[in-house]
């Protein structure tokens, strides 16, 4: 495949991350490259199954996998305790073993959710990504955390596991609703703002016509290396977090009706106005930021108050003891940690809100 990019994961274990159109109906091959033919237990969601989950039980029955399926409702509301207990009943019934495998064949939720049960079914066996959201794509497919929601915030309960294998099929983007492919564009510009002025550019282009297996390559290769040097989060991925407080505080607000792309934006514009506000900031970069996300159609503000939000916050697995630590833009394509008394937040929370 001409079009075919290969990211390679330095993690324990390793593995890589091929990006290309088409790769779902070939990806039981491309499994037989990272392991010999075992049980496969596909998870998937309500939305996803109708539209590809035929395609990939044929293709890993072909090349020699026993396939099982197992189907949530599509969304947010079920990366929980619930669904997760089922998935887990489930792997148990088709007597998955330790030499077999789960595939997560959706977006993040699945991702998340369907890795959580790898890590902890048996102590954990090996599940592999097939990303098919925008979101899922350029983020979370790669880098090896999986998680739940608890009612107390989001991803309260986790694990770290890295997938034997991603296989991004670019294809599966133009199924996307427009609103869906905004959530993945938000953590793209997330990882523009943080590494790469160009990327960031890219979506600042009013005529939007960005090659999604570009900064598909482009967002994981930056990730790879982030997490190739710090695979637990003790210091540097802990950057990966941009727009993330505030935007998690807001996800958790809004009862998990707003998509985490969408509140990862508004959490960006909000840390951008108070790095600029309260001059941490090289140079101003708050209506720049603002306007890429808006030109994405994605939010820069929120109508939940700074008292709500930094109470939210507060709860959030990025706190340690009485600190937290905040992802600060210095300029676009440079970051940098705060760690700072959670007490501090609310004010800083306040001047993302009014600047
Ligand atoms: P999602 O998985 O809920 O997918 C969004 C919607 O799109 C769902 O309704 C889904 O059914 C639908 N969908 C998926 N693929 C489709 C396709 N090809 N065509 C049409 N519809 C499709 O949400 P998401 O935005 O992909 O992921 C958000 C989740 O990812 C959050 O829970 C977030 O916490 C998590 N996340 C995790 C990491 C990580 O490193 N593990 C990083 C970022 C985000
Ligand atoms: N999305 C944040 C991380 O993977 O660390």
């Amino acid at each position: 495949m001409s079009d075919c990019k290969s990211i390679q994961v330095h993690t324990s274990p390793a593995y890589a991350v091929t990006i290309a159109p088409g790769l779902l109906a070939d990806c039981g091959h491309r499994l037989r490259e990272a392991m010999p033919p075992c049980h496969m237990a596909v998870i998937t969601d309500s939305t996803v199954a109708p539209l590809y989950l035929e395609t990939v039980q044929k293709s890993l029955a072909e090349a020699g996998f026993t396939v099982s399926t197992y189907v949530f409702p599509a969304g947010e509301g079920s990366k929980n305790f619930t669904t997760l207990a089922k998935i887990l009943e489930f792997l148990a019934e088709r007597r998955l073993t330790r030499t077999d495998c789960v595939a997560a064949l959706g977006g993040g939720v699945t991702g998340d959710m369907a890795g959580f049960a790898a890590a902890v079914y048996l102590r954990g066996i090996r599940y592999v990504q097939l990303p098919t959201t925008l979101l899922a794509a350029v983020d979370s497919s790669v880098g090896g955390k999986t998680a739940i929601d608890l009612a107390a915030g989001k991803n309260l309960a986790g694990a770290f596991l890295q997938p034997a294998a991603v296989l991004c099929d670019t294809n599966c983007l133009t199924t996307l609703p427009g609103d869906v492919f905004a959530d993945g564009a938000a953590e793209a510009i997330k990882t523009g703002v943080l590494c790469d002025e160009s990327l960031f550019a890219l979506f600042e282009d009013e005529t939007l016509t960005i090659n999604p297996a570009e900064v598909i390559a482009r967002c994981v290769a930056y990730k790879a290396g982030v997490v190739e040097r710090d695979e637990k989060e003790q210091g540097e991925r802990k950057l990966l977090n941009l727009g993330h407080t505030v935007g998690h505080a807001i996800e958790k607000c809004s009862g998990y009706d707003i998509p985490h792309g969408h509140a990862v934006a508004a959490g960006l514009a909000v840390i951008a106005r108070a790095a600029e506000a309260l001059g941490w900031t090289e140079v101003p970069i708050a209506r720049r930021i603002t306007a890429c996300l808006a030109q994405n159609g994605l939010p820069t503000g929120t109508e939940y108050d700074a008292e709500s939000l930094a109470a939210s916050a507060s709860a959030d697995k990025k706190r340690s003891g009485g600190d937290i630590t905040l992802v600060v833009p210095r300029r676009i394509g440079l970051c940098e940690l705060k760690k700072m008394p959670v007490s501090e937040l609310l004010p800083v929370i306040r001047a993302g809100l009014e600047g």
